[in-house]
């Protein structure tokens, strides 16, 4: 028998959302610290780390390079660092980053600078998703890295195949200028920095999410940043990292969801605690505000680095979308991972919501811009693909959808935000996927007051 599908049946909201609660750690952030932490010199303990799937990948990966972790209790780890020379060749055979692309793009740039042969490997989307935007910059400094060559997507792809570095060899220097704003490739390119014998650079376009930079500079990496600058040079280092203790913020883009959904249902007032508000990822709360809504932010001090606050919304004017969304250029690159949840704010917004720039979210774990378009049509709302952007006609989304999240979690959560405002039940298919980053979701809606069905 085929093992079945789990699918959520979710029911418009008979009243206002309420509640205060934490969502996940930070997926960004944790995938780092489970990295940063085994290459430190020495214990690092993490509290909060994300519970989804694709933060596991890196945890078990780190692990089989045979770094010690420990659950202490069931939200704090602790790590025994083995500091850049100690990771081992792995025992079993191919590392296993299952659908997460943070995962991939980092580790192999820890990868590529050792010493012995790696192979990573992931699931039917990121092994669709381009990975020559990292083979290509590792092999100009003296990697050997290769992926599969995709002739439809002309780029390479996983699984990637790692030759250890032979004789002592090191990487060479390495000086990028990104065509697109990356935090992966960026994040790639500065850890296989630590390892090199020059210094790296790293120019994007606009800055993404600097996630990688501020835990290297809190753990005392020869960084600077400038803007969309960042440049290590390890001349002169000891190549010790310090050990973290680190309280992953909350998910930002796990807390959008919540944000929109207190927009998207009349009257809610909702609170999320403790979330990350680096400016990097906030783009969505700016999107937001910008059409009359948005949450307050009351600043709940730092961790590791990153601004944290509590969310409000319904609170002081927020939580009416008053005016159509205008999201295009570097607000695109802050709230890359909202875009879904802003769609279904849209999608019941007044007027004409424009999306532009949205090449990036076509190499996603789904075709995005597509997956949307196709979530759009079934809630029977008016909308338009034009090259990388979409237009959204804001109207009532009709009862009856049924989505097939295409194996996207963001895709999944977005139409379960937006079955909130229907006419009727709606139906979203193939939800296991929400488990890669979020999966108190259905949990999460249940406290608020919303009516979710999990099937399967
Ligand atoms: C991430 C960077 C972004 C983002 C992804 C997480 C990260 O991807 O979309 O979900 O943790 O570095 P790109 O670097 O491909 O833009």
């Amino acid at each position: 028998m085929w093992p079945r599908m789990r699918r959520w049946i979710v029911r418009p909201a008979t009243r206002p959302l309420r509640g205060a609660f934490r969502v996940p750690g930070d997926k960004s952030i944790s995938h780092r610290a489970w990295i940063l932490a085994s290459l430190a010199e020495g214990t690092s303990v993490l509290r909060g780390v994300s519970p989804g799937e694709d933060v596991a990948r890196t945890r078990a990966v780190m692990a089989a390079l045979g770094v010690t972790i420990t659950d202490l209790d069931a939200r704090t780890a602790r790590v025994e660092g083995v500091g850049l020379g100690g990771l081992r060749a792995p025992a079993g055979g191919a590392l296993d980053c299952g659908n997460a692309g943070t995962s991939m793009r980092l580790l192999a740039g820890v990868l590529a600078a050792q010493g012995f042969d790696s192979t990573l490997v992931g699931d039917a989307s990121l092994s669709r998703r381009p990975m020559g935007r990292i083979t290509r910059p590792l092999r100009a400094r003296g990697a050997n890295v290769e992926g599969v060559i995709d002739p439809v997507r002309r780029d390479e792809t996983a699984p990637l195949t790692i030759r250890g570095l032979t004789g002592g060899r090191r990487l060479f220097a390495s000086d990028e200028s990104l065509v697109v704003a990356s935090a992966q490739v960026k994040s790639c390119l500065l850890l296989s920095g630590l390892f090199a014998d020059g210094g790296t650079s790293v120019r994007e376009p606009t800055l993404s999410r600097d996630h990688t930079e501020r835990m290297l500079l809190a753990m005392g990496a020869p960084l600077r940043t400038m803007g969309p600058v960042s440049q290590l040079d390890p001349q002169g280092w000891s190549g010790a990292l310090a050990p973290l203790d680190l309280d992953v913020p909350g998910d930002p883009s796990a807390a959008a969801f919540w944000v929109v959904a207190a927009h998207v249902v009349e009257g809610s007032r909702v609170q999320v605690r403790g979330v990350g508000v680096n400016p990097t990822r906030t783009g969505f709360l700016e999107a937001l505000r910008d059409q009359g809504g948005g949450a307050g932010v009351a600043p709940k001090g730092e961790a590791g680095g990153e601004p944290v606050g509590d969310l409000h919304v319904g609170v002081a004017g927020t939580g009416t979308l008053r005016r159509a969304a205008h999201v295009a250029g570097e607000l695109t690159t802050r709230c890359i991972d909202e875009i879904p949840a802003l769609v279904a704010a849209a999608a019941v917004s007044p007027g004409e919501s424009r999306f532009e720039d949205l090449a990036e979210l076509r190499v996603k774990e789904s075709d995005r811009v597509a997956a949307l378009a196709a979530l759009l049509a079934a809630f029977g709302i008016a909308h338009r693909v034009t090259g990388d952007g979409l237009t959204v006609v804001g109207g009532k989304p009709r009862g009856g959808a049924v989505i097939d999240s295409r194996g996207d979690h963001r895709i999944a959560m977005a139409a379960a935000v937006l079955a909130l405002a229907a006419e009727g039940e709606t139906t979203v298919d193939d939800v296991a996927c929400v488990d890669t980053s979020d999966p108190d979701f259905a949990a999460i809606l249940r406290g608020l007051g919303g009516d979710i069905e999990v099937i399967g």
